[in-house]
């Protein structure tokens, strides 16, 4: 197989001062990329802004070894700047990985709105600046790669992480449909749930379990995700110490009442264990692979979105 470079792609990475986003951005230019190192280097808990020393220092590494990166340090709310920053230096941007994240976790008892509301604001609201200042770029050049970056917890829910869980599955959501509206495009986009050592972890996982989480094991897969050659596209991953797998969803074979049964919840009760039950069950990827039932409402549901107004008038194009 060919080497996979990057040479002459312009790739934006936010929260790149550190972990995770650091080596996607040291790995980038090592191939070739020229790259926008974007981080305001705050705290974990996103409680101050410690400046430009974080993105300062990966941007000296790349370029104390022949590469080429410029460091950002606007605030992922404020994403459509850091996309400012790439096309000032290298005239667009193909390649964006919203990865920038803070961490403020609590018990939903404990949980206040403020911490609620920060969690979602960075992750989601700072990932839709930077991927809609991205979008134009990529439709006008027919060109661009988005990865979103969720998490375990955003699957599969962690206690303490009701902010982040909730941030992190929206990201999925997000990503499905930027993947179906930017196909047309050849905007390709995917998300990874990654498990990785990093100042998010340090705390939580013993130094045997960490010694196996290098951040150069989830690379790997962004990269490759990020590539010309891939076309797989609105897909989630699962990442972390070499393990590289992809999750989808999976409905049951459920249950379809005949009309004339009753709709009531004591006829729910009486079949829930064929609701529950997998033996027949399919792996839907798109509206329309609804149950054959529900197919009248998803082509009512589509005539209904393309009638949608959009913020240019141009109407919605899925
Ligand atoms: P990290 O804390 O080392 O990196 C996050 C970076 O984002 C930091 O450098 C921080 O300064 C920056 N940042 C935070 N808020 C920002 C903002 N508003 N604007 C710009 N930059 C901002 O942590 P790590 O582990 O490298 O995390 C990277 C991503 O991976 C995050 O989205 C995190 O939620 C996600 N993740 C990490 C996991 C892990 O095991 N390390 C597990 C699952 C997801």
């Amino acid at each position: 197989m060919s080497e996979i470079s990057f040479k002459d792609k312009v790739v934006v990475v936010t929260g790149a001062g550190g972990g995770l986003g650091k080596h996607y951005c040291l790995e980038y230019a090592k191939r070739g990329a020229k790259v926008v190192v974007n981080d305001l280097g705050g705290s974990l808990s996103g409680n101050d802004d410690g400046g430009s020393k974080a993105a300062d220092v990966v941007v000296n590494e790349i370029k104390s070894s022949g590469g080429i990166a410029v460091a950002d340090y606007n605030n992922v709310l404020d994403g459509d700047k850091i996309i400012e920053t790439a096309v000032k230096n290298f005239g667009t941007v193909h390649i964006l990985i919203n990865n920038a994240g803070i961490l403020r976790d609590a018990s939903f008892k404990k949980m206040n709105e403020r911490d609620f509301q920060l969690v979602l604001d960075v992750h989601v609201n700072g990932a839709f600046k930077a991927t809609q200042a991205a979008w134009e770029h990529f439709r006008k050049q027919g060109y661009g790669r988005v990865i979103n970056t969720a998490s375990p917890a955003g699957l599969y829910g962690n206690f303490g992480q009701t902010n982040y869980s909730a941030a992190k599955s929206g990201l999925v959501g997000f990503a499905e449909t930027l993947a179906k509206e930017g196909e047309k495009y050849n905007i390709v986009v995917n998300t990874i749930a990654p498990l990785a050592k990093s100042r998010m972890t340090e705390s939580v996982l013993p130094p045997p379990i960490l010694e196996q989480l290098s951040p150069a094991k989830i690379a790997p897969l962004v990269l490759y995700l990020t590539h010309d050659s891939n076309q797989t596209t609105g897909q989630i991953f699962e990442v972390a110490a070499g393990f590289y797998g992809q999750i989808r969803w999976e409905r049951s074979g459920g249950v379809l009442f005949k009309p004339d049964e009753s709709f009531t919840a004591e006829s729910v009760a009486k079949k829930f264990d064929e609701i529950l039950n997998f033996d027949d069950s399919s792996k839907p990827e798109l509206l329309k692979n609804q149950h054959p039932f529900m197919l009248n409402f998803y082509e009512e549901l589509t005539k209904n979105a393309r009638q949608l107004p959009s913020n240019d008038n141009s109407g919605v194009d899925p």
